[in-house]
């Protein structure tokens, strides 16, 4: 069977909606896990219209909120199709911030969600290649390969520093935290 690929704009996504009070913290702005949801939902929907499978979300990359939301705005999240593998797809997302009586506009994050389509049995399934459609979606398809390849790399590396960490015994490590460490566990 041929291989099938399907370009960037056919998946685009855009959500909006209307940050409503119940979304607010003590503090009277948004919930950052409100934003977080929204935007897991916008990669739902443009991961799942590329695949024409059921995806999930592995990973998220990138939360920085940049400035705070609002009650009262409205959030649109723009979502693309980024980079395809075999199943997994990584969606960038724009979280878009707007107030309509003062006419301003913010960027308050953007992050990156990993994807994988998977079917009935949760097993990853192959999903379609990427037409890349004008050099925009060259350099975003470029950049999270990189991405990708960075963040295994640096897992690795995490991964080895944590296990020689749970061998080490030497507190003077901790010197200049913002901890103190329990008579009972000094040697
Ligand atoms: C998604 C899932 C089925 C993948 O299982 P798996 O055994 O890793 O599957 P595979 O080894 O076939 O890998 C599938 C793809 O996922 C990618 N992947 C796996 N873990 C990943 C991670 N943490 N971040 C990014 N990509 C990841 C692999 O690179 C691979 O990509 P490719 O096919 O494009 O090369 C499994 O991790 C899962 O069920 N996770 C839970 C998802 C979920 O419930 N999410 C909602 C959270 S509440």
């Amino acid at each position: 069977m041929e291989k099938e690929y399907k370009p960037v704009s056919f998946s685009k996504t855009t959500i909006t909606e209307l940050m409503v009070p119940t979304y607010a913290n003590f503090g009277g702005k948004v919930h950052g896990g409100t934003i977080l949801s929204l935007m897991d939902k916008a990669a739902y929907v443009c991961s799942t219209k590329h695949a024409g499978a059921y995806c999930v979300t592995v990973s998220v990359d990138g939360v920085d909120f940049l400035r705070p939301v609002e009650v009262g705005n409205l959030v649109s999240l723009h979502a693309s199709v980024n980079y395809v593998g075999r199943s997994s797809l990584i969606i960038g997302i724009k979280a878009v911030a707007e107030d309509i009586r003062e006419r301003t506009e913010s960027h308050t994050n953007t992050s990156y969600f990993s994807m994988v389509a998977v079917d009935a049995n949760m097993k990853s399934v192959q999903v379609p290649g990427l037409v890349l459609e004008n050099s925009e979606d060259v350099r975003r398809f470029m950049k999270s390969k990189f991405r990708k390849e960075f963040r295994l790399k640096k897992k690795e590396e995490l991964n080895e520093m944590i296990a020689k960490l749970e061998s080490a015994t030497d507190l003077n490590y901790l010197d200049k935290e913002n901890c103190i460490v329990a008579s009972t566990l000094k040697k």
